[in-house]
């Protein structure tokens, strides 16, 4: 018997999840950059140049960019990490990889692109100095497998970099709530023609866990230390890893 779990705020078989989270990014690739922009009032820009200035990552570091999608934490990685470094785009889902690696092209970002899975990287142990994955984690059917592979890519002294929606600092809650939940569906089906979509986006965010839960997940996947940084009052948090 198939375990369940969560699609939003959907109860489902866990071998349904995958699926139903592949035609949520099959169906907003093409205004994914857009909608971005207009839902957060620009912030994501923000909160990816806080992960990429905070991060330590250097010239000539290997770096994986972890449901990439379109590409932002992926073509920051390749300023950061010049000519002599390598920084790999990958995602599950076709559609949003395809817009990121023409967008990069288009920007004249050339860097491997790959279609992975989180919870089995296609790469060998111990390769990568850093490991980003920017508002993927939540999407994942597995988080425990997935958290653990991103540890195994890791080189010992890499670092792990989670940028997600988290728990908002509570005086926050009611308006946040009221924007997630009107706002949110309303801009999806009038820009993007797709309120389910974004229904979804809200409750996924509901239902992913707090700042501390997240910290310990990091260190029962194998990391020695984790910290964490709440930004625009908790509406998001940068967790880093470090590979002992
Ligand atoms: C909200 S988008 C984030 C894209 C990009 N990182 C950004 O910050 O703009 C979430 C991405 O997670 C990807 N994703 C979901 N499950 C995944 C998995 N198991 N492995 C890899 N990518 C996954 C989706 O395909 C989607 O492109």
């Amino acid at each position: 018997m198939d375990k369940s779990t969560h699609f939003g705020f959907k109860t489902v078989a866990e071998s349904e999840k995958a699926s139903k989270v592949a035609e949520v990014f099959h169906s907003v690739a093409g205004k994914y950059d857009v909608m971005n922009d207009l839902m957060s009032g620009g912030l994501h820009r923000v909160w990816k140049h806080f992960t990429l200035t905070t991060s330590g990552v250097r010239a000539g570091d290997r770096v994986l960019d972890i449901a990439g999608g379109t590409g932002d934490l992926a073509r920051g990685w390749a300023k950061r990490v010049g000519k002599s470094g390598e920084v790999w785009l990958t995602d599950i889902n076709s559609s949003m990889l395809t817009v990121g690696r023409d967008r990069l092209l288009d920007e004249g970002v050339i860097l491997p692109v790959s279609l992975a899975d989180a919870e089995k990287l296609p790469f060998p142990d111990n390769y990568f100095d850093a490991v980003s994955v920017a508002f993927g984690l939540r999407n994942m059917t597995h988080k425990d497998k997935a958290l653990a592979e991103m540890c195994r890519v890791l080189k010992p002294g890499g670092r792990l970099f989670v940028l997600e929606f988290s728990k908002v600092w509570k005086p926050l809650a009611p308006f946040y709530d009221l924007y997630s939940f009107k706002a949110l569906p309303l801009m999806g089906k009038l820009v993007a023609n797709d309120a389910d979509s974004y229904q979804y986006l809200a409750e996924s965010i509901r239902m992913h866990p707090d700042q501390e839960t997240l910290k310990q997940m990091m260190l029962e996947a194998g990391f020695g230390k984790v910290d964490y940084h709440n930004l625009t009052g908790g509406v998001v948090a940068l967790h880093k890893g470090f590979k002992f």
